[in-house]
């Protein structure tokens, strides 16, 4: 199987998350920037949701999942990070299941540090967790 880290992180949070999922399955994390347009079995997407883009997915990432061919894609499991458990997880599915890309029911979320918030996270728990849930989907596909 062929798998694959992709992410939009303003504030380095997902980022994180994307570099432990990609490192526990032997894969470099990549941002939406900088996705090759590939075949993939699995794409881990990760994201978080900005004021900035009303309170919800940042537009490039939006864009991306927009330009995702479905025949070139198998499955797609989703992460994301958080100030509190956000919708972003949730707006990632309907639109790519709105595209009829398959995603994967089991999904990856903890909090990310936001001002003086959840300083610290994510932490190496998280982190830990992240990658046990990337291991978990390659090992079950
Ligand atoms: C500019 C900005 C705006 C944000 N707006 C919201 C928001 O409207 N709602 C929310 O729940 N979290 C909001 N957050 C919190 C982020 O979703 C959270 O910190 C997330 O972990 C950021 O991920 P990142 O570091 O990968 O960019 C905002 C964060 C930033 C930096």
């Amino acid at each position: 199987m062929n798998a694959r880290v992709v992410y939009y992180s303003a504030t380095g949070n997902t980022r994180k998350v994307a570099d432990a999922i990609a490192g526990a399955v032997g894969l470099e994390a990549s941002t939406i920037d900088a996705y090759a347009d590939a075949p993939v079995d699995l794409l881990f997407l990760g994201a978080a949701v900005y004021a900035t883009h009303d309170h919800g997915l940042h537009a490039g990432m939006k864009a991306f999942i927009a330009a995702l061919d479905p025949a070139k894609v198998g499955r797609v499991a989703l992460f994301s990070t958080g100030f509190v458990h956000s919708e972003a997880i949730a707006m990632m599915r309907a639109l790519l299941e709105r595209r009829g890309i398959p995603v994967a029911e089991k999904s990856f979320f903890c909090l990310g540090r936001f001002a003086l918030f959840n300083l610290g996270r994510p932490n190496a728990k998280d982190l830990a967790a992240a990658a046990d849930f990337a291991r978990g989907l390659i090992a079950r596909p």
